[in-house]
């Protein structure tokens, strides 16, 4: 009878342990899947904010995925500190860029992308890679071409070659593939942007760009015709100083002053002509003009004006620039803290020959009816004497 007493209670002990690793069994199992349960509504709720952002962006910016450089002028090295500089990439952090020019992300970007991740900005750091640029900037020559392109990097959604591709004027042979390998790499979302001054005023090109993307976004930096002839004349002397005078050139008698047309530095001012060309192919909402003096005067406000055009988050702001009186012209900072400022070389900002006023006076006249032209194929008066 004890016997069958302790039996019965060391069946009843058993049983008992029995429950007990049971409980403890499905306790775990509840809390590994309510923690389970937890994780995967963590990650579909970033993936969610992710690609929302990516559709965003990717209506304003997927080129087309069109049909889609070289480096002719290969971009110069940006000096930082105050006075020097020059053309593109920072010296600061070199390790940015590539021998094209190309922009990596560092450290520092990719923390700061991701915080934006959760600010619901546009940025989706996989899948980068190299894009057909979605804007031109497509001239004019020596109207600040170079400040714009620069002042346009210190965006984070935008990347672009420093060197100008020369691609539709020059290398159209090499095709578009070619052209994609120059640019940086980018995230969906980003914009790739390259700039080359020759399109703007070489024939042919607006279709071919049009057969690259119809949605093809432009912009045209524009300065008084006959200070950019100067500057251009400038730029013409540093090279090649046994060139002749300015008014020897400019005219085709001094004397008359009949001003000499198939002078290209003077082609290139007759804006509305080569306008007219690109209006063929594209609408006028498409393009986006600057005002080169302004660009100079207020760099914030033209370039509020450019990210809004471009579909861009505005991120330059005045705190980027500061007008450097030394140079005599805007320097810029990628970062509104702890970077240097940054202004572009000598070549750009350089003191032009002086002309007499009659010469000067004469040449205005030559411009003024292309200019009003102008203004009104752009809506937009650039104020020229
Ligand atoms: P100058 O050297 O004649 O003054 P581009 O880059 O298209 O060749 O244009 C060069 C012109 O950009 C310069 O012509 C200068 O006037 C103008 N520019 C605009 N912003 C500038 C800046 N921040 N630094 C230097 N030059 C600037």
């Amino acid at each position: 009878m004890l016997k069958e007493c302790n039996i019965l209670r060391r069946y009843k002990c058993r049983r008992n342990i029995f429950i007990m690793y049971g409980v403890t069994i499905s306790v775990c199992f509840f809390m590994y899947m309510l923690g389970l349960l937890v994780l995967s509504n963590v990650t579909s709720g970033d993936t969610l904010i992710r690609s929302n952002n990516v559709r965003t962006l990717q209506t304003s910016y997927d080129a087309d995925d069109v049909v889609g450089s070289d480096d002719i002028d290969i971009s110069k090295k940006l000096n930082s500190g105050i006075i020097t500089s020059d053309t593109s990439e920072p010296k600061t952090k070199t390790n940015n860029y590539d021998k094209q020019g190309t922009i990596f992300l560092d450290d520092e970007d990719i923390v700061k992308k991701k915080k934006s991740r959760t600010r619901g900005l546009n940025i989706d750091n996989r899948n980068k890679t190299k894009r057909l640029p979605q804007a031109l900037i497509i001239g004019v020559k020596k109207a600040g071409t170079r400040a714009l392109l620069e002042y346009l990097r210190l965006h984070r959604d935008v990347r672009a070659p420093g060197p100008e591709p020369h691609f539709f004027d020059k290398n159209y042979n090499k095709g578009l593939n070619w052209y994609r390998n120059l640019m940086p790499e980018t995230s969906k979302g980003q914009l790739t942007i390259e700039k080359t001054p020759s399109y703007f005023v070489t024939k042919g090109i607006p279709e071919k760009v049009y057969k690259m993307s119809k949605k093809t976004k432009l912009i045209v930096v524009f300065r008084d015709p006959v200070t950019r002839a100067l500057s251009d004349y400038t730029q013409l002397v540093s090279r090649n100083p046994n060139v002749k005078s300015f008014e020897e050139m400019a005219f085709v008698n001094n004397r008359t002053k009949i001003i000499d047309t198939s002078w290209t530095i003077v082609k290139i001012g007759v804006y509305a002509q080569h306008l007219a060309r690109w209006l063929e192919y594209f609408p006028i909402r498409q393009m986006h003009f600057v005002s080169g003096e302004n660009l100079i005067k207020n760099p914030a406000g033209e370039m509020k004006r450019i990210q809004e055009f471009l579909g861009l988050e505005q991120y330059i702001t005045a705190d980027n620039f500061t007008f450097n009186q030394t140079k005599g012209f805007p320097c810029y900072k990628k970062e509104t803290k702890n970077s240097g400022w940054h202004c572009l070389n000598e070549e750009k900002g350089r003191r032009h020959p002086g002309i007499d006023n009659s010469v000067r006076k004469r040449l205005e006249d030559f411009y003024r009816p292309f200019n009003i032209k102008l203004y009104s194929m752009t809506g937009q008066d650039f104020g020229w004497p």
